[in-house]
């Protein structure tokens, strides 16, 4: 089967799911062959990218049962809000279908373990569509610890760190779920633009696992100031109260004792990062001033140090990773520089061999369990939460992750 002859429905056709039709779906010439959203106008709009693009026009679904229900679909990709995410995925496996679920956090443990067992039940595959774990520098620094360069890793951080002020402030215009979400809910709600990547370094799941985590959240200043002065006292959300806190931190612990701190930081002003940090016996990766030091060519202490900053290009040549290589020699296309193209790429290659995803129901459990978890680390004063072992010992068997285009 090639892409042509692979026929995918899309649920979701807001701003990621309309961009990914466009930037990379289209283009890598799959065939789709329904779109759903519960808006007609989003309906509208992506059946005409669909039909602009060459191809016969798409089923419009209201329902995503409706979608679910056409044989010739052979995967589901799921780009709707995060409530969504567990029970569509969890429908698509039921109906025999690869199922891919965008990323963010879950609502509880419970529904992480529905979707273990949802899994384990039917033996249909769900991947995570946690883009990063194919970004660029983060497969380098994955290539780079794989080869020993940063000695035993003790300590990794990362961050979702965005300004996402007016996409929560104006999600009532704009039909968009954070709103209520940063009304109501204070945690860790979207880990794992930080912690897939991380989780690859560590093997979690893959010979390693998460043990417990506390989390802290900041007051909630943000969103009150910025609609302050974007908007003034007299509209009405200047002063609602918005439960999430402008900054949440997280602490992880490990099975073999490394530790993970994540940031989530996303209604103060600041510049986008996600702040991946990896630290060995002998060497680390700071994305934050993009710089490698290596214990063996670095000086313990240099008052020029800040010349160094900015030095991780300088290791592409002899340890980029082969699927950026690959990528890189290529037709270059999609979405966030490339990895979205690259993970849909891997997608799609797992789904026409009827094989297992690469990112699967046990990475998915354990990352979107840090949002529940979070929350009652934060509603308890920071008291730990122990997060559970989803693949029933398992960890202990699993080889390391790598792109499924890499086995
Ligand atoms: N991986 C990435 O880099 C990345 C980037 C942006 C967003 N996302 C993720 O993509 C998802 C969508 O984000 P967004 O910003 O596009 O949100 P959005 O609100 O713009 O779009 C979500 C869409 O889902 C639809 N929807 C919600 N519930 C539905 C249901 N029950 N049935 C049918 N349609 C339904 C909504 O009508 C809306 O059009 C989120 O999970 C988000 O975290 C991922």
């Amino acid at each position: 089967m090639n892409n042509k002859e692979l026929q995918i429905g899309i649920v979701g056709l807001g701003q990621r799911g309309y961009d990914l039709l466009k930037e990379v779906l289209l283009p890598q010439g799959v065939r789709i062959a329904a779109v759903c959203d519960c808006y007609a106008d989003r309906r509208d709009q992506a059946a005409e990218l669909v039909t602009k693009a060459g191809q016969a026009a798409p089923a419009k679904c209201e329902r995503y049962e409706d979608m679910l229900s056409m044989d010739a679909i052979r995967a589901v990709v799921i780009a709707s809000s995060w409530d969504t995410h567990i029970p569509y995925a969890c429908e698509a496996m039921r109906a025999g279908k690869y199922a891919a679920m965008e990323v963010g956090g879950a609502y509880s443990v419970e529904d992480c373990w529905k979707l273990v067992r949802t899994y384990e039940e039917t033996g249909c595959e769900c991947m995570i569509l946690e883009n990063c774990c194919y970004g660029r520098d983060e497969l380098m620094v994955l290539n780079m610890v794989r080869q020993g360069l940063f000695g035993e890793i003790v300590h990794c951080e990362g961050g979702y760190r965005h300004d996402l002020r007016d996409e929560v402030a104006y999600g009532r215009e704009n039909r968009h779920y954070r709103f209520l979400n940063y009304r109501n809910r204070n945690c860790e709600n979207y880990p794992t633009h930080e912690l897939g990547p991380i989780a690859n370094v560590l093997n979690l799941n893959r010979g390693n696992r998460m043990l417990s985590l506390v989390s802290v959240a900041s007051r909630s200043a943000g969103l009150h100031d910025y609609l302050l002065r974007e908007k003034g006292e007299a509209y009405d959300a200047t002063n609602m109260t918005f439960a999430q806190g402008d900054v949440v931190t997280t602490i992880i612990t490990c099975a073999h004792g490394e530790t993970i701190t994540m940031t989530l930081d996303t209604t103060l002003p600041r510049f986008y990062s996600r702040a991946f940090t990896v630290q060995g016996t002998r060497g680390m990766y700071m994305e934050d001033n993009h710089s490698i030091y290596l214990d063996s060519r670095d000086r313990k202490y240099d008052f020029s140090w800040r010349e160094h900053w900015g030095n991780a290009d300088g290791y592409r040549g002899d340890y980029e990773h082969p699927t950026w290589k690959r990528y890189l020699e290529g037709e270059r296309r999609g979405g966030h520089g490339g990895m979205d193209w690259i993970e849909f790429e891997d997608f799609f290659a797992a789904v026409r061999d009827g094989a297992k995803v690469p990112l699967n129901v046990y990475d998915a459990a354990s990352w979107m369990a840090i949002t529940p978890l979070s929350e009652q680390s934060i509603a308890m004063g920071g008291m730990p939460a122990a997060i559970p072992d989803f693949t029933g010992g398992r960890w202990m068997k699993e080889a390391p992750w790598h792109p499924y285009l890499e086995s």
